[in-house]
């Protein structure tokens, strides 16, 4: 193969790997489009790691094609170059540069690795959110405002949210890129960890530890709204439910099946995810577009859906008429 032959093929693969590549970074789900101080602050801690790292590559590589270009054997010269070795001043310089690197970047990540672990639940001003992991779903307690959700995280911009994490089963990791992260979720304990949003907008979330045959399928949302709108979201949540007709004979084939397991306020058991609010979500169980069609899917094949999760499937269970009520009630739970 000729030299420009292959130049040609190294061309056109890397105009094919710039085209790929572009296509990455959602910018709802991206550590390089902060969208809150605290992801802002570790895009700075990278930013800082990656330019100490450019600068090495760029020195050494300039030191290594000036000696390889001024020290290569020439025709006919067979004379021993200077020994260095042992030499106390370059060891001094080769021991200190590295050091000050090292120091460069440890500065700001040591600082913003405190500063980010700081106890934020008992501020007043913060939102307090208890978050618990489940094989694959996220439940979102708020405390203070006596609101219990799933899925969907809603928040004010510009207030500090304060989480209290645990994990209901095995280890799990909550991680919002947009917003910074990342925090395991772990059985038996409670970390400490707070984010804050800088502007509207819904950010995607996910599990970042591998936690089973639906781990890459345990998305959540976080909704970051203005205050207002979240103080209205506050009162829709905590008001009661009022359910129409058409939609009664749904709410005791909800009774009768789904209710030991899904709580909506103030009753129901906790294995599965609260469906307060389950009207308004972007997703049904976290990645189902959300219409009816896919709602039925998921009560009647969530196998399929989400391998190895802990709903059973209602196939068998329910015909059609009865889901068709069960979806009519469902779709009150605004
Ligand atoms: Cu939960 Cu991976």
């Amino acid at each position: 193969m000729s030299r420009w032959k292959g130049f040609r093929r190294l061309a056109s693969m890397s105009a094919l790997m710039a085209l790929l590549l572009a296509g990455c970074g959602d910018p709802s789900i991206s550590a390089l489009d902060p969208k809150g101080p605290r992801a802002e602050e570790q895009l700075n801690v990278i930013m800082i790691s990656l330019g100490v790292m450019i600068l090495v590559i760029a020195v050494v590589l300039a030191i290594y094609v000036y000696v390889l270009v001024r020290y290569r054997k020439r025709e006919g010269d067979n004379s021993i170059p200077k020994q260095v070795e042992g030499s106390h001043i370059l060891e001094v310089i080769w021991t200190a540069i590295p050091i000050l690197l090292l120091v460069v970047i440890a500065v700001p990540t040591v600082y913003y690795t405190f500063q980010h672990s700081k106890d934020y639940t008992n501020d007043p001003d913060a939102v307090v959110v208890e978050v618990t992991a489940h094989q694959f779903w996220w439940e979102f307690d708020y405390p203070k405002l006596g609101i219990k959700t799933s899925q969907d995280l809603v928040i004010p911009v510009g207030k500090k949210i304060a989480f209290k994490l645990t994990s209901a089963d095995v280890n799990h990791s909550f991680w919002v890129p947009s917003l910074g992260g990342k925090i395991d979720t772990n059985p038996g304990m409670t970390n400490i960890w707070s984010l804050e949003a800088s502007e509207e907008g819904v950010f995607q979330g996910k599990c970042a530890e591998l936690c089973g045959a639906s781990h890459a399928l345990m998305d959540f949302k976080v909704v970051a709204v203005s205050e207002a709108e979240f103080a209205q979201w506050t009162a829709k949540m905590t008001g009661a439910t009022q359910v129409s007709a058409n939609a009664a004979k749904g709410q005791q084939i909800f009774k009768d099946n789904c209710l030991a397991c899904h709580a909506v306020s103030p009753d129901g058991g906790g294995l599965g995810p609260n469906l307060n609010g389950l009207a308004n979500k972007e997703r049904i169980a976290g990645i189902l577009e959300h219409n009816d069609q896919k709602l039925k899917e998921w009560i009647t094949n969530g196998q399929t859906v989400k391998p190895g999760n802990k709903m059973p499937e209602f196939k068998d269970k329910l015909n059609d008429t009865q889901l068709n009520d069960l979806v009519q009630y469902l779709n009150t739970l605004k």
